[in-house]
């Protein structure tokens, strides 16, 4: 039995985030994980990417569960740091900007927000990398992520798989362009952005 706030789907994308991430944060520098949820992702990615200062933010209310997390044995996680997108952000730099599952939960303007602020906090050669389910040609990629966005869309209507295009966009829009773009499990991608 867990005693401490879980997720099964972090546990099983673990493993395949930390290669891509591998891949593309070779670089020593600081990362900041916005919306880190349980803060499994915290814990684990950051004690294989030693090379990296991982700084774990989320929301007020989440930042106890993810405390629980930095008990764990690898753990090399900054205690978390408070982050709601729509207020105040810390000054920055950032070598690396992560972020996962968080796109189809935030409404629409916080993405915009949270790609602009992020975006402006991003050293020259930084990048930023969004974990998560999109679509593609204003289609779902799978029945599975049609059936999630409906009921992302029944719990607010706010919320939904965003179109892979338009976040492309909003990149652009501050000066970065996509990188990369890696088929992940589950039909979820990892984008990658850059200057
Ligand atoms: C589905 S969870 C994903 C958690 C984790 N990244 C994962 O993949 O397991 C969405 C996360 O987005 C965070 N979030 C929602 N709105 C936010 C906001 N305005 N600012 C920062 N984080 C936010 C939530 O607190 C939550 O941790």
């Amino acid at each position: 039995m867990q005693d401490r706030p879980y997720s099964q789907a972090a546990e099983n994308n673990k493993a395949p985030i930390l290669s891509v991430l591998q891949q593309h944060c070779q670089t020593p520098g600081t990362l900041l994980e916005i919306g880190a949820g349980t803060g499994q992702h915290a814990a684990w990615l950051s004690g294989r990417l030693p090379h990296l200062r991982w700084q774990p933010s989320d929301v007020a209310t989440n930042l106890p569960a993810i405390r629980t997390w930095q008990n764990e044995p690898f753990n090399r996680a900054e205690p978390p740091l408070e982050l709601d997108v729509s207020g105040d952000w810390p000054t920055g730099p950032y070598d690396y900007l992560y972020t996962a599952n968080t796109f189809h939960i935030m409404a629409v303007p916080l993405v915009e927000r949270c790609i602009a602020q992020g975006c402006q906090r991003l050293g020259p050669t930084g990048r930023f990398l969004i974990y998560g389910p999109f679509n593609y040609n204003g289609q779902f990629t799978s029945d599975s992520n049609a059936r999630f966005d409906r009921w992302l869309k029944d719990v607010d209507r706010e919320r939904g798989i965003r179109d892979q295009e338009w976040v492309v966009e909003q990149f652009e829009q501050e000066g970065l362009a996509l990188l990369a773009d890696h088929a992940m499990p589950a039909n979820n991608r990892i984008l990658v952005f850059g200057r």
